[in-house]
């Protein structure tokens, strides 16, 4: 942590307070409160956490203001056209870029976890076939910690090690079985000849009746889907994690808390809920009624796959995923495809509107997802699983780091207390 000598001076009942400022490699400065309680004897208020720093992070930074998304430094749209997903994992986890050999190591050992313990099949089987996808990863997900023991051990490095290969590897195993699960297809089974991206395509789209052949160019916008996924710092998921985390519960468990978390339509259930909200919107004509009811303070209607906690401008994860949409949407051969032109027709509309102006509300990564995700064949109860699994490389990272990080301490927030003051317990006949 970057030490100055500057401090904030917090004057309270007479008394001065003195708040060290630290500076960051990049971004705002930060106050440092930790002594405030023991000296002052205040709390801090901050509901939804809109100005507090709960951890120290060498990871991902993001500049709202200027639609900016770094992983260690690196732009998001370099990323995105340059390098793959495996290759972001890997930076995510160890804070560089792999030379060939590092990449080739990890690629093999990822690939070599593919496969899930056999009698979790079993216990995909327990679950109701209509189940949502993101139900069943939440339970299989978690499950994990009893069919994996060996890697539970949060004190032990190498464990921790194990637990992240096992976790990357086979997320895609898992989303892809909760998919044929409820489609009442057999599970197919991971091939390890195939990438990442198109293995995950495989097993969600090949029968044991037939030969599949994974189209590259949609292996391509998959694995560009798992990259602009793949982290972004502290959101309500990933703080899941780390606040999981802190009390020393085991990977797989936290991992089952950030899914847990990420199902919300504020968060990663937004994809889905903003494909709904395209097809429910229908046709152009009826744009500015949805607009109207977006605005309407009494309708809590809002414009799914707008406005972001942080971007105050545009995400620049909307605009690579914008651009792939008219790609993978070209390359399948679907012209005028009614969904997309009502995204991008409301977009101009809404981006020229007041109301969104004003508040500094623009598309984020959910707004085009869900175009790609549909037209590569998935129903939208996949998209949230599919945000799931390649956001589960940033949850390891983030929790790795919180476990190796010697200031950490159990996750354990103060409280604003406005219920009643100590009261005398009263008889039943009494009341
Ligand atoms: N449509 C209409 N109005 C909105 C929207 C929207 N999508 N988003 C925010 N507002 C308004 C909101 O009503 C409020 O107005 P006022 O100040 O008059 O009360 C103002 O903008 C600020 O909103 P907020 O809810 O205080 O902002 P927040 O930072 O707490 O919430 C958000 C951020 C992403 C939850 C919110 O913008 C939202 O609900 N968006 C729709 C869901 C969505 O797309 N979520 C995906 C986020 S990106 C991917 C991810 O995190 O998984």
């Amino acid at each position: 942590m970057a030490d100055t000598k500057r401090v904030a001076r917090l004057e309270l009942d007479g008394k001065t307070y003195e708040l060290p400022v630290i500076s960051p490699s990049v971004g705002p400065d930060v106050l440092d409160i930790r002594k405030l309680y023991g000296e002052a004897g205040v709390f801090t208020y901050d509901p939804g956490f809109t100005s507090t720093a709960a951890c120290e992070s060498t990871i991902t930074y993001i500049d709202g203001d200027q639609g900016e998304l770094l992983y260690r430094g690196y732009p998001i749209e370099q990323l995105a056209e340059k390098s793959h997903y495996l290759e972001v994992c890997y930076l995510l986890l160890n804070g560089e870029l792999p030379d060939r050999e590092q990449m080739e190591t990890f690629e093999r050992t990822v690939t070599r976890h593919t496969m899930v313990h056999e009698q979790m099949h079993n216990f995909f089987r327990g679950f109701r076939r209509d189940a949502h996808p993101m139900a069943t990863m939440v339970g299989v997900v978690g499950a994990m910690s009893a069919f994996y023991h060996d890697s539970t051990d949060v004190t032990d490095p190498r464990q921790r090690e194990v637990a992240s290969f096992r976790l990357v590897a086979k997320l895609p195993t898992i989303a892809a079985m909760a998919y044929k699960y409820s489609i009442g297809q057999p599970f197919v089974y991971p091939r390890n000849d195939l990438g990442y991206a198109a293995n995950f395509l495989h097993m969600c789209f090949a029968v044991p009746a037939e030969p599949y052949h994974v189209p590259p160019e949609l292996a391509t916008a998959m694995d560009r889907i798992m990259m602009l996924h793949a982290d972004h710092e502290q959101n309500a998921s990933t703080s899941t994690v780390r606040l999981a985390g802190s009390s020393g519960a085991n990977p797989f468990a936290c991992i089952a808390a950030g899914i847990a978390c990420l199902w919300g339509p504020a968060h990663g259930g937004a994809n889905q809920a903003c494909l709904e909200m395209l097809r429910q919107i229908g046709s152009v004509e009826r744009i500015p009624e949805f607009i109207a009811r977006a605005k309407d303070k009494n309708d809590p209607f809002r414009l799914m796959g707008f406005g972001h906690r942080v971007y105050k401008n545009f995400d620049p994860r909307a605009k690579v995923m914008k651009q792939s949409a008219d790609e993978v949407l070209d390359l399948l051969g679907i012209h005028n495809n009614p969904t997309l032109q009502v995204a991008k027709e409301l977009e101009r509309i809404a981006l020229e509107d007041d109301y969104f102006v004003s508040k500094k509300l623009y598309p984020n990564v959910d707004f085009y997802s869900g175009i790609i995700l549909e037209a590569m064949g998935f129903p939208t109860s996949m998209f949230t699983p599919i945000f799931a699994l390649s956001r589960t490389v940033g949850w390891i990272s983030q929790w790795k780091e919180m476990i190796s990080d010697p200031s950490g301490r159990i996750g354990r927030p103060r409280q604003l207390y406005t219920g009643a003051p100590a009261r005398d317990y009263v008889e039943v006949d009494n009341r």
